[in-house]
C-alpha cells in the first residue's frame, strides 16, 4: 500500500476538479487530483458551450482565460422561437452583461495545460475509489492505480466526480436526500464544420419538438433536436437530422442553413437532480456530483463552476485566515443558488419542449408564457438575468 498526504484531495478531473485545484494552487494550497479516465478522454468530452460572465471572471482569476478572450465569442442576446414566431432576449440591454461561447473542451484543455505546467499531482485511470473516515480530521481516499493500492490522507476531500461518481454515495443514506425529475425525451446533438445558421443562439419550440442552433466558433456549429429516448444516433443520418432541424427552426432560418458531414453525434438524456446536503464531515460535493440540470439554458457547467468558486473561497478562508464560517455555511449557501438555477432550467425546459403527456391546456400555457415574454420587458429581463448568471451571494 502506497500512501501520500495532501491538504485537499480532489476526486474528479472534469472542469470542477480542475478549476478547484487551480484556485487552491494559486493560494498556495496543496492538492492531489484523481480521475478514472485520462487527460485525452476528458479533454475530448463534447459538452457545454456557453459561459456566464461570472464563469469567465473565475477563469480569469484562475489565470486561464487568455485563449478564451482571444477565441471566445461574446453574445449580447439569444432568440426564442415558438411555432414560427421569434423573440430576441437582448441580454446586454436587459442586464448589462453578456455570455461567451467557448466550448467546455477548450476550458478543460486550458486548465489542464496550466495544471500540468505547474506540476499538479494527478492520478489518471484510477479504479476502486473510496473516500472514508469523512468525519475524522484526517479523512482518506483509497484507490487503485497501475496495479497498486494507494491511500491519500488529507484535511478535506472535494467530490468533483460528476453524476456517476462515488463521492455522493459516500454520504450515509440516512443523511443524503435526493430530488429528481427525469424528462421523457433526449437531445440529439451534432457538431459540424460549417458557419452557424444564425449569429446568435436560437432555442425553438415547434410542434414536432425542440431544436437549438448553437455554435463553437464562427466556423463550427453545434445543433440539437429533441428526440425519443429510445433513439440511437444511428437512426439519425445527417440528412434526416438537417431536415428535421430545418423544419423546427422554420423557413426563415433554414434558408441560411449550411449542411455538411457531422463529426460528432450523440444523445443526451435530460434530468433535474439535486442532492442535499453538499457537505458531510470533511467531504464537500461540487458540480454534477451534487446536481444536474436539463441543458436548456446552458447552466450545468456554469453552476458547477459557481460551486467551485464558493468552495475555493471557503477553503482559502480556512487555510489563510483560520476562518471556518464559510466552510460551515458551504452546503446551505451553495444549495440556495443551486435551487434557483434548477428552477430556471426546469422552467425553460417546460416552455421549450413538446411533452408527450401535455394536454391542449398545457400547450396553451406554453403559448401564453411565450406571448408574455414577447410583450413584457419585465418577463424577458427575468429570463435574461438567469441566462447571464445569478450573482454569488
Ligand atoms: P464532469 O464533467 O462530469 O467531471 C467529473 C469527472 O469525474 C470526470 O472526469 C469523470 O471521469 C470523473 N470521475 C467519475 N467517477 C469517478 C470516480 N469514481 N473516481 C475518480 N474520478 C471519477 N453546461 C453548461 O453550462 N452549458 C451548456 O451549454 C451545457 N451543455 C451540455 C450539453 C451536453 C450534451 C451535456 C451532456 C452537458 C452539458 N452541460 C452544459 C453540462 C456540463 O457539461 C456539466 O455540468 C459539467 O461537465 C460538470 O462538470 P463537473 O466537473 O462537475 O463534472
Ligand atoms: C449549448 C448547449 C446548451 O444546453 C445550451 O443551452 C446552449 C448551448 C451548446 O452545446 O452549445
Amino acid at each position: 500500500m502506497k500512501t501520500l498526504k495532501t491538504q485537499v484531495c480532489i476526486i474528479g478531473s472534469g472542469p470542477s476538479g480542475l478549476l478547484l485545484s487551480q484556485l487552491l494552487a494559486n493560494a498556495g494550497i496543496d492538492t492531489v487530483v484523481l480521475d478514472r479516465k485520462d487527460r485525452a478522454y476528458i479533454e475530448g468530452r463534447i459538452r457545454a458551450g456557453v459561459l456566464e460572465q461570472g464563469t469567465v471572471k473565475a477563469l480569469e482569476e484562475a489565470g486561464v482565460a487568455e485563449r478564451l478572450h482571444r477565441e471566445g465569442l461574446a453574445h449580447d442576446g439569444f432568440e426564442l422561437a415558438f411555432d414560427g414566431d421569434r423573440h430576441r432576449i437582448d441580454i446586454k440591454a436587459l442586464t448589462g452583461k453578456t455570455v461567451t461561447v467557448y466550448g467546455q473542451t477548450e476550458v478543460t484543455k486550458d486548465l489542464f495545460e496550466k495544471r500540468i505546467a505547474e506540476a499538479q499531482r494527478f492520478f489518471f485511470n484510477v479504479s476502486e475509489v473510496a473516500p472514508y473516515d469523512l468525519k475524522s480530521d484526517q479523512p482518506c481516499v483509497r484507490f487503485r492505480h497501475e496495479n497498486e493500492d494507494w491511500t491519500i490522507s488529507c484535511d478535506y476531500i472535494a467530490g468533483c466526480d460528476g453524476f456517476h461518481g462515488v463521492s455522493r454515495n459516500a454520504i450515509p443514506s440516512e443523511v443524503l436526500r435526493t430530488f429528481e425529475r427525469v424528462y421523457p425525451f433526449g437531445w440529439l446533438g451534432i457538431l459540424v464544420d460549417k458557419p452557424p445558421v444564425s449569429p446568435e443562439l436560437i432555442y425553438a419550440n415547434h410542434e414536432r419538438g425542440f431544436a437549438l442552433a448553437s455554435m463553437r466558433s464562427e466556423t463550427r456549429s453545434r445543433y440539437y433536436v429533441q428526440c425519443d429516448l429510445r433513439d440511437d444516433p444511428a437512426d439519425w443520418p445527417d440528412e434526416r437530422f438537417y431536415e428535421e432541424f430545418a423544419r423546427r427552426l422554420g423557413p426563415d432560418v433554414a434558408r441560411t442553413l449550411e449542411t455538411g458531414p457531422s463529426f460528432e453525434k450523440s444523445i443526451a438524456p435530460l434530468r433535474s437532480f439535486v442532492a442535499e446536503p453538499m457537505r458531510y464531515g470533511n467531504l464537500f460535493l461540487a458540480g454534477d456530483a451534487a446536481h444536474i440540470v436539463p441543458p436548456t439554458g446552458a447552466k450545468g457547467l456554469n453552476l458547477a463552476l459557481a460551486d467551485i468558486r464558493i468552495l475555493a473561497r471557503a477553503l482559502i478562508a480556512h487555510y489563510r485566515d483560520g476562518i471556518d464560517a464559510h466552510i460551515d455555511a458551504y452546503s446551505e449557501t451553495v444549495l440556495r443558488r443551486v435551487w434557483k438555477v434548477e428552477r430556471f432550467s426546469w422552467q425553460l425546459s417546460l416552455l421549450m419542449h413538446q411533452f408527450p403527456e401535455n394536454s391542449p391546456f398545457e400547450k396553451r400555457m406554453q403559448r401564453a408564457e411565450f406571448d408574455h415574454l414577447q410583450s413584457s420587458e419585465t418577463a424577458s429581463r427575468a429570463v435574461a438575468e438567469n441566462y447571464v448568471g445569478l450573482p454569488l451571494e
